[in-house]
């Protein structure tokens, strides 16, 4: 039960569309313009670098939000269920922004909510390696599907390492429960992506571009 309840507090949280809201105040609808997605790399290619740093911070802290919220419901009452229930808030926090039922389920594509996750429930180790991935591919290459999908990989072989570390603090069926939750989210990330995939595969990809405004 407490599961599901986690995956719909997250699920909440990931409706706020920091990316479209901003747009609003714009007069822009991100999803009519670039790429047409409602995340950070449209906010920052339609409207620039403010619009995509505030963007990344709202979508990455929403889902902070949603953990900690799910700290002071169940985890503080039990700390080692913690580590799990944190992962399926985090799970549903990238469903509500890739599918928000009140846009038609057409939202972004999950990677800020992610990182948010990975800063979340990891340690500081874990989100400098998958930020230098991030940044180093994209500085090197100027794709940012090819970073993101690259660094949601990088997570889950973290999440692994770390789990067999002791580093979630739990064992057995939890832990492969982490590791499923975090394979689920490499997987949506890679069908979220599937449009990116073809691009990159057929060399037409967009390269990043910082909007004007
Ligand atoms: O996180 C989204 C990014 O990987 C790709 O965005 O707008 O180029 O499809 P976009």
């Amino acid at each position: 039960m407490e599961r599901i309840v986690c995956v719909l507090i997250g699920y909440v949280f990931g409706l706020i569309q920091t990316g479209y809201l901003y747009g609003k105040t714009q007069h822009v609808d991100i999803r009519k313009q670039g790429s047409g997605n409602a995340g950070t790399t449209n906010a920052l290619r339609t409207l620039g670098w403010k619009a995509g740093a505030v963007t990344f911070l709202g979508d990455c802290f929403k889902c902070v939000a949603a953990v900690v919220l799910v700290y002071f419901l169940f985890g503080r009452t039990d700390p080692e269920m913690f580590p799990v229930y944190a992962m399926y808030a985090g799970m549903g926090a990238v469903m509500g922004h890739n599918y928000p039922f009140y846009m038609n389920f057409k939202g972004g594509k999950g990677i800020a909510a992610t990182a948010g996750l990975i800063v979340s429930t990891t340690n500081v180790w874990i989100v400098l390696i998958c930020l230098c991935v991030f940044l180093g591919i994209v500085a090197g290459t100027r794709y940012v599907s090819l970073g993101s999908l690259a660094v949601v990989i990088v997570y889950f072989l973290s999440v692994v390492v770390y789990g067999q570390m002791g580093g979630f603090g739990v064992t057995g069926g939890h832990l492969y429960e982490i590791y499923a939750v975090a394979a689920l989210l490499v997987l949506s990330a890679f069908y979220k992506h599937k449009e990116n995939i073809k691009r990159l595969l057929s060399g037409t990809e967009n390269k990043i571009s910082v909007g004007k405004k």
